[in-house]
């Protein structure tokens, strides 16, 4: 998300607020959870580091209570933190829930630090596992060698409402009155754990913002081993070098067809790409020219297609054409023979080794086809319950009042923008029965050529939160969301810079045809690019 999105935050009402002693906050009860300890101790003059590509600038000069409460369920021998950062001065009245990324619960102090630098009460919870984003290898098998149900449980659902209840009661002791408001904030898996409350705890929270959900992760996350599969199968290790021809290919092919020609696909839907027209072609590529062949085109392809079952039909969904091959198809050169081979991306590839196969020492380079599809079925089978986080009904939700907000970039690499598209039409339907209804709730916005949380040749929202929060205290619904380009700093290449609106899916953003195209004002929403 973009960074600033956490800062510039409207505010309704200074509040009105005491602060009691941090030393001497009373523990909470939470229902289902033992309180194992509550500690609390001020901390002034706190900055916080950047966390590339997803949170680029800093926070600094903060003064807050910074509370700590250990938690543990029954049965589960576990161990649950969950932090929050109270605003010493200057509370804002609200308290702001925030969400993790890859394998980990909650990214830590730094989105917490984010939070409560724009004067938040903010919470976050590690979920009783260590914050690595990469690796769950340390939790993810219990003591008998099976996957850890328990931990898996917290970090898909359990420990959210915890937090949610923990953090409610801390800032009620603490400043003597209850949050006027209660948001969630979180992209990726901190996007799925926005879902999770919708659907599951509908009362926790008044607005929630669900960026790049990792919804369906048993399907999602299974999915993002596929480029693997495939290379491993065909016995060809194309290098990013090639993979960026196709991309650059597919932009020839369907930059246009959304009016403006920026090397952005706005228009997906109408977007026909073929990789093989590029068979014979000759790229230039650091090590001397590659001539692409079919075997390239027909692995390019199975990636955008995504996994099919036996008989052909799509089991999920693919990479967007134009969209980045670096993360789920990447290689590398093997040390030992000198020769490309697949480098997977390491969310998925634990998720195979330790929750399917239950085994740290499982080689996903063997998995065929015929396996792959196993696993997937196994995937879903074994861990829909518990983390596919894909009921559509959010009815509760609505009823309790509640607005959401997701935003998904079309050039997301990680999480399939079909998939988020998929379950916002299941919405429409489960939760009003008629369509349309559900933009009075929750609204989605698609942001073209835009990555997995963070700007890429497209832009990012600038600020998705504050609309959130104006929807929610004031009525006035998002009809659109400002989104523009952002400065590299350390993260993945950036386009031009640029500003644009992102609309309400399914509606897109039209160029007027005579604007600077580059300036958010020649854009307006329409049905279609037409
Ligand atoms: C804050 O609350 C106190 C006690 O309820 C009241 O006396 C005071 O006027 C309030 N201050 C503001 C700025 O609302
Ligand atoms: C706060 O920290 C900054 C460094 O992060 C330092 O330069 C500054 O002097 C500190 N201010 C106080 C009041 O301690
Ligand atoms: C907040 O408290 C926890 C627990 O004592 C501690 O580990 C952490 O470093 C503290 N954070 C800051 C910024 O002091
Ligand atoms: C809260 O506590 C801090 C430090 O103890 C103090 O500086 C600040 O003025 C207090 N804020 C309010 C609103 O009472
Ligand atoms: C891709 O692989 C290269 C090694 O070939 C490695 O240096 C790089 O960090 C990898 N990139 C990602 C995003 O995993
Ligand atoms: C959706 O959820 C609501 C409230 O939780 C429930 O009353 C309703 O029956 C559900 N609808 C369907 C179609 O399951």
């Amino acid at each position: 998300m973009a960074a600033a999105a956490l800062l510039l935050t409207p505010l309704a009402t200074a509040a009105n607020f005491t602060n009691s002693s941090c030393t001497n906050i009373r523990a909470p009860t939470v229902p289902g959870a033992t309180v194992l300890s509550i500690s609390g101790a001020e901390v002034h003059n706190y900055s916080s580091r950047p966390l590339p590509p997803f949170f680029l600038d800093t926070v600094s000069g903060l003064n807050v209570c910074n509370v700590s409460v250990f938690l543990s369920h029954p049965g589960v021998n576990d161990n649950v933190l969950v932090q929050l950062f109270l605003p010493l001065t200057a509370w804002n009245g609200r308290f702001q829930a925030t969400g993790g990324g890859g394998w980990a619960t909650s990214f830590g102090e730094v989105q917490l630090s984010r939070a409560a630098a724009g004067n938040y009460a903010a919470s976050r919870t590690d979920g009783g596992h260590p914050d690595d984003f990469y690796d769950p290898s340390s939790w993810a098998l219990g003591p008998d060698g099976k996957p850890n149900i328990g931990l898996l449980t917290n970090y898909a659902s359990r420990s959210l409402h915890d937090m949610a209840i923990v953090g409610k009661a801390v800032i009620q002791s603490f400043y003597g009155k209850e949050a006027a408001y209660s948001y969630w904030s979180g992209c990726s898996t901190g996007g799925r754990e926005g879902l999770a409350e919708a659907q599951l705890f509908p009362d926790d929270f008044d607005g929630i913002l669900a960026a790049a959900p990792t919804i369906n992760w048993p399907s999602t996350i299974t999915a993002d081993e596929w480029p693997q599969v495939v290379m491993n199968n065909e016995g060809y290790f194309p290098s990013q070098c090639e993979y960026n021809a196709f991309i650059g290919a597919a932009v020839k092919t369907c930059d246009a067809l959304d009016g403006v020609t920026d090397g952005v696909i706005g228009n997906l839907d109408a977007c026909k790409f073929d990789p093989s027209i590029l068979i014979g072609t000759s790229v230039p590529c650091p090590g001397g020219d590659i001539k692409i062949t079919s075997q390239t085109t027909k692995i390019v392809q199975m990636i955008l297609d995504g996994p099919k079952s036996a008989r052909g039909q799509r089991l999920w969904y693919g990479l967007n054409p134009g969209t980045d091959f670096l993360i789920t198809a990447n290689t590398t050169i093997s040390p030992t023979t000198g020769k490309a081979i697949g480098l997977p991306f390491q969310v998925p590839d634990a998720w195979i080794k330790l929750f399917l196969k239950a085994d740290p020492t499982y080689d996903t380079a063997t998995i065929t086809y015929e396996q792959f599809r196993q696993l997937f079925r196994q995937a879903k089978s074994q861990y829909d319950a518990i983390i596919g986080i894909n009921n559509p009904n959010l009815s509760a939700f609505k009823a309790a009042g509640g607005k959401m907000i997701t935003w998904q970039g079309l050039a997301d690499d990680i999480v399939f923008s079909e998939g988020t598209v998929s379950y916002y039409e299941q919405v429409q339907k489960a939760t009003t029965g008629k369509r349309g209804d559900t933009q009075d709730f929750y609204r989605l916005f698609l942001a073209p050529g835009a990555g997995h949380c963070y700007p890429l040749a497209g832009p990012v929202p600038t600020d998705a939160f504050g609309p959130l929060v104006k929807w929610v205290e004031e009525g006035i619904a998002p009809d659109t969301l400002a989104a523009a380009g952002a400065p590299s700093a350390g993260g993945p290449p950036l386009g031009p810079s640029v500003s644009r609106i992102l609309c309400p899916w399914p509606q897109v953003a039209r160029y007027d045809g005579k604007g600077d195209t580059a300036d958010a004002k020649s854009y307006k929403c329409a049905k279609s690019f037409k």
